[in-house]
């Protein structure tokens, strides 16, 4: 033994005489592959599997042990501690090099005590530090907060989500943080699930086209000291949840699967995702996280997965505590592995059992060198190896910054969907003098929405503060209904009723609550699901009262999920949904109040009348309606697509550049539209198309472009969108992806509602 350690220290010291061969992983001259085998050549096991291990940073661990109790532990998936483990442990094994990653690590000093420790392992690879950067990097205090990802698909803006994206990279690295659990590209079919605020929606296409900017905007080069990996997820089907509760399992025919739900993914693969999360879900019987068909077959087999699978929040422990398929937490770790998994959310116990799984035979180490592998090629490519540290001073130069902060207003101001108006909108200031302002939504900072941590007071804009700014002449009365719906005060309901009478138009700021400092008092959000898609507590008793005042009640909805609002979208009249819209959400909601800005967002997913038309989508079967609903419409309140402006549009000319393609050819489709009303604005146009008939069951009509048009009052433009064979084909009987011959039907207008859209045919030859 000793003779051993005497060669290997003189193997050592020959090796640092010659320069070259000397630790080649640390010169940035070097192809990062050659690093990566040089640096995994010096690793041992427990070094090995230390980076495929990610902690709750320390702060957070302080603040849960002493706050949560170890019972709330098991089903809370946005606090942790680690019951027995100490903060000095987890700094110990950080210095010992056996921690990869942190996640909720929330400010920039924490960040760089951790990485400080890390320095003083035996080879010094550096943290990478992940966090939920959703909409900024609102989880973490003083960052730009970016309307949540529903609001922005409404906007049906690409170049924005990729802003969006780019300027979050910075204000994360300005943080020292690295990697961002987003883009959700989760395609969204359940109301009642509490996430789907986080989604771009529910139609493939869209969420395509949102997830894929969002990464390229993370990521840029993947080499720059302002880029971040982007993390695609959640792998999959966890948005049509049985019974809508996020994490319950999931059942879909593989048709369902590849048609819907994969779309996004491989997409995002191919735009260069890094990384990759599984879902909390079981899908058909496999839990996501020991599912070797999502992870080996499709994800590395098909697409050529070049980054790393991270799992969710304490999924794999679940594997064993909850789906059951695995006998004890060493067997779940097992399964997890052999299936692909390569980094592990988050904890204690995986570093010394996935060490004896190897030692025993059961995995090779050669099994653990390829999860490392993906992992360290993300860290050298983002430069940490030669920049661990951030600079504490130029901080908040980047954070915040005036350009951002202009990012977060043009993306609020194109989010915000009008839903209804009978004409009471734009509002004439002169002939509303004194405006009633109530509902929980009115002045709280609940507009951030969910992924947000509270920021500062002066950094965000409530609908309140918003309208006094905008219609500083206007004497706005405001009753407080408190922030929290389940508790409202039946007097403060009364009050405002009252109050109502006195004033020229009332405005009810109602919703759901979605701020994650309130965990358990939230109404929507992650873990925060419902069984309908009401308005809770007295919210809808207050909009009746209020607009029995007979003067004109503007209903501004503030929330993530789809709201069944029926009696409102019948009685009121003008409705805003205003989503989530971030930091200056009350500047934007009351530019579009006031005429100030025309709304230009449309639906990105469906709002249905009420929880059992679940599911309401607009790109179902044929059959889907062949039988309505006996006493109530089967139409949703407001289908996908929908979305008003102050001015009008017309859509003519309908022409299609062939009547008949081979099936690879391509159609061009040209559109006119006319701005025919009195005010500027940007139309977004929509194509659909529909395969008349097919060898299976299409959808009646499924989006495949669209284009946001900015049109001048009384202008007119043509349009053109390109067909190609990508968007005509589908999976036939025998799971084959062909294009059929036939006709297609091609419409084009302003919503997915048929009346809303010209149509057009063209044939696919044989
Ligand atoms: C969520 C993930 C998130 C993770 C870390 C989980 O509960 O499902 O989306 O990235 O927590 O915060």
């Amino acid at each position: 033994m000793k003779k051993q350690i005497i060669a290997m220290a003189l193997a050592t010291s020959l090796l640092s005489f010659d320069g070259s061969a000397k630790e080649r992983y640390k010169d940035p001259q070097v192809p990062v592959k050659d690093r990566v085998e040089d640096l995994i050549g010096r690793m041992t096991l427990e070094e090995k599997v230390g980076q495929m291990n990610q902690f709750v940073g320390i702060e957070h661990i302080k603040a849960n042990s002493a706050s949560m109790t170890e019972d709330e532990l098991k089903n809370n998936t946005a606090n942790a501690f680690y019951p027995g483990v100490t903060v000095k442990d987890v700094e110990r094994w950080t210095e010992q090099g056996l921690i990869g990653s942190f996640l909720h690590v929330l400010t920039i000093e924490e960040a760089n005590y951790l990485q400080s420790l890390a320095m003083k392992s035996r080879l010094k690879i550096p943290i990478i530090f992940g966090i939920d950067a959703i909409h900024g990097n609102a989880n973490a205090p003083d960052n730009t907060v970016y309307p949540t990802n529903i609001g922005l698909a409404c906007s049906f803006d690409t170049d924005m989500a990729y802003k969006i994206a780019r300027q979050t990279a910075k204000e994360m690295r300005a943080m020292n943080m690295h990697w961002t659990f987003n883009p959700n590209v989760e395609v969204a079919r359940d109301p009642r699930w509490g996430r789907v605020g986080e989604t771009f929606g529910e139609d493939p296409y869209l969420v395509t086209q949102m997830g894929v900017e969002s990464v390229k905007g993370y990521q840029g080069g993947l080499n720059g000291s302002e880029d971040v990996l982007a993390c695609i997820k959640h792998f999959v089907g966890g948005s049509q949840p049985i019974n809508g509760t996020n994490g319950s399992p999931t059942d879909l025919s593989e048709r369902t699967i590849r048609e819907v739900f994969f779309p996004p993914f491989k997409a995002g693969v191919e735009a260069g995702a890094l990384s990759l999360m599984t879902a909390h879900n079981e899908l058909n019987g496999i839990p996501c996280h020991s599912n070797e068909w999502l992870m080996q077959d499709v994800l590395r087999g098909e697409w050529k997965f070049p980054g790393f699978v991270v799992s969710d929040w304490m999924d794999i422990e679940h594997i064993h505590d909850l789906h059951a398929t695995a006998e004890n937490l060493k067997e779940a770790f097992y399964q997890s592995i052999d299936a692909g998994m390569d980094m592990h959310m988050h904890g204690v116990h995986w570093n010394e059992m996935v060490v004896e799984l190897v030692k025993e035979g059961r995995l090779s180490e050669e099994r653990i060198d390829e999860s490392v592998r993906r992992i360290l090629d993300v860290k050298f490519r983002l430069g940490l190896f030669e920049q661990p540290f951030a600079d504490e001073q130029k901080s908040m130069q980047i954070r915040l910054s005036d350009e951002h902060r202009a990012t977060a207003l043009e993306a609020a101001r194109n989010s915000i969907v009008l839903l209804k108006n009978d004409g009471v909108l734009p509002l004439d200031a002169s002939k509303y003098k004194r405006v009633l302002v109530t509902g929980i939504n009115a002045d709280d900072m609940n507009v951030l929405g969910d992924w947000s941590a509270v920021q500062k007071e002066e950094n965000v804009s409530t609908i309140l503060r918003g309208l006094r700014q905008i219609a500083p002449g206007t004497q706005f009365d405001f009753v407080d209904q408190g922030w929290d719906p389940r508790n409202m005060d039946p007097q403060k309901v009364a009050e405002a009723a009252t109050r109502a009478k006195d004033a020229d138009l009332n405005i009810v700021v109602a919703g759901e609550y979605m701020m994650r400092f309130r965990w358990h008092d939230r109404t929507d959000g992650e873990d925060t699901d419902r069984s309908d898609i009401d308005l809770v507590g007295l919210q809808n008793e207050l909009i009746e009262k209020v607009a029995a005042s007979g003067k004109p009640t503007i209903l501004i909805l503030v929330n993530g999920r789809p709201l069944g609002v029926e009696w409102a979208a019948e009685h009121l009249p003008a409705i805003i949904e205003a989503w989530a819209p971030g930091m200056y959400a009350g500047q934007a909601v009351a530019e579009i109040l006031y005429g100030k800005v025309n709304p230009t967002a449309k639906l990105a997913v469906t709002i249905p009348r009420s929880v059992g038309q679940t599911q309401m989508i607009y790109n179902h079967k044929p059959s889907q309606y062949f039988h309505p609903y006996a006493v109530k419409p089967s139409t949703p309140l407001w289908p996908f697509g929908h979305g008003l402006s102050y001015t009008t549009y017309k859509y003519s000319d309908l022409q299609l550049s062939a009547n008949e393609i081979a099936k690879d050819g391509t159609v061009n489709v040209s559109v006119k539209i006319t701005n025919t009303g009195k005010h500027d604005g940007v139309e977004i146009a929509q194509l659909y198309l529909r395969d008349t008939f097919s060898s299976v069951t299409r959808p009646v009509k499924e989006l495949k472009d669209f284009a946001r048009v900015s049109l001048k009052a009384g202008e007119t433009k043509e349009v053109v969108f390109k067909i190609t064979p990508d968007k005509l084909g589908f999976y036939d009987k025998k799971m084959n992806w062909i294009v059929e011959p036939g006709e297609f039907v091609v419409m084009v207008g302003a919503s997915s509602e048929d009346g809303a859209l010209l149509k057009g045919t063209f044939m696919v030859k044989k």
